[in-house]
């Protein structure tokens, strides 16, 4: 029975990391050092958060590579990326 217990707790604790990685940008699933993604904020020309998800909406041509990302998601790399 003690091994039982150590393997749900094995078990819960594997579940707890991938949730903690879960909650990681999902942009930084593409965006790795090869294609950085402070440098496409900078590029996009966005100023504010909004901006930056009406571009990747609506101006990029990129925008069919992002269908997969939410408006959350793009806002908050703006927070993390975008005001240097
Ligand atoms: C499925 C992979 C993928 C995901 C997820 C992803 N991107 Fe991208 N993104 C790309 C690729 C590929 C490019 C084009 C890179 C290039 O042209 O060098 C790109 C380009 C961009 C550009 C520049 C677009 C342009 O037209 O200049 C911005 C800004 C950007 N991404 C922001 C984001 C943000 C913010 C997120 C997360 C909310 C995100 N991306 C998630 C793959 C992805």
């Amino acid at each position: 029975m003690k091994k039982l217990a150590l393997v749900l707790a094995l078990i819960l604790g594997l579940g707890g990391i991938s949730l903690l990685k879960a909650q990681e940008l999902p942009c930084l699933k593409c965006h790795t050092s090869a294609n950085p993604l402070p440098d496409k904020i900078k590029k996009s020309g966005a100023k504010s958060a909004a901006e930056l998800v009406e571009f990747i909406r609506k101006k990029s041509p990129k925008q069919a590579l992002h269908k997969t990302v939410t408006d959350e998601d793009i806002k908050k790399a703006f927070e993390q990326f975008g005001k240097k």
